[in-house]
């Protein structure tokens, strides 16, 4: 896993003397932390559930911008930042008959990229946030994908039970686990086996630590490597890390899920 500097990979966010240190380092920033801390110790008192809380997260960034919430400060980092995702799957041997089921798929910063290029009907958007299901309609109107059919559906958790056995070929999760508590993780790992085509692959990002394992106002959440390799494991998932999403210059670590006897 050579691909992170050893210092971001070691650092733990949460720590008083990170706070410290980044503050004096990044004085503009800290008004701007203050305020979402403010705002999130606010909604997470209104929203004890996680997935109800990181919703309301999600509503509050969307209505100032869907590409701004998805994590993309510009529209060309938007555009880059999905092409990185087409391209990556596309090297590992996607193609337009597969089907494809996208966790938490925003507003499509990489999905319309799929949805171009998959046979129509073989995109499958789930997200929690209706306001972003909006921004991916909005999203496939101006890319002209009518024709493809996408589906694009709200969800409250990843049990998957609105879908069907051995049916994906790719299921994809790209900066969702890296807002995600270990129990929405684990509820994945327990229905995504189900969901996958004994061939299939799960991929997904994840923000990387090799020391403590810590979160951030309960947006940001950092694991190690070997903690969801295992708790894929115990899903009866075989799991990987995979070097080459690292090459990419993108902040976090790609892991690969399939069935064991794959
Ligand atoms: C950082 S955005 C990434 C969106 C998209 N994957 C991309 O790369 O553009 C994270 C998305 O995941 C969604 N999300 C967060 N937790 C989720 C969950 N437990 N199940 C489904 N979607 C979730 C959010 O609403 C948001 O749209």
């Amino acid at each position: 896993m050579p691909e992170k500097k050893a210092r971001s990979v070691a650092v733990n966010r949460s720590s008083v003397s990170h706070k410290v240190r980044y503050a004096i380092a990044n004085p503009g920033r800290i008004a701007p932390h203050v305020k979402r801390t403010a705002r999130d110790t606010w909604l997470r008192l209104r929203h004890p559930d996680h997935v109800d809380y990181y919703r309301a997260v999600m509503a509050s960034d969307a209505a100032r911008s869907p590409e701004a919430a998805v994590g993309s400060k510009t529209h060309d980092r938007w555009l880059a930042l999905g092409k990185m995702q087409f391209d990556y799957l596309r090297e590992h041997g996607l193609s337009p008959d597969q089907r494809m089921l996208d966790i938490g798929c925003g507003n499509l910063r990489a999905g319309w990229r799929f949805i171009e290029y998959l046979d129509a009907g073989h995109y499958y958007g789930i997200d929690i946030s209706p306001d972003i299901l909006i921004a991916a309609k909005s999203t496939v109107a101006s890319r002209a994908l009518q024709g493809k059919l996408p589906h694009l559906t709200i969800t409250q958790n990843l049990t998957f039970d609105f879908l069907p056995d051995a049916h994906f070929d790719v299921v994809h999760a790209h900066s969702v686990f890296s807002h995600s508590p270990i129990e929405v993780i684990e509820e994945c790992f327990a229905h995504v086996g189900r969901i996958l085509r004994p061939d299939g692959f799960f991929d997904f990002t994840f923000d990387r630590t090799e020391g403590a394992e810590h979160q951030v106002l309960r947006e940001d959440f950092y694991y190690r490597t070997s903690t969801l390799v295992a708790l894929a494991e115990r899903h009866g998932l075989a799991a990987r890390f995979m070097d080459d999403w690292g090459t990419r210059r993108h902040g976090q670590s790609k892991i690969r899920v399939t069935h064991r006897a794959a």
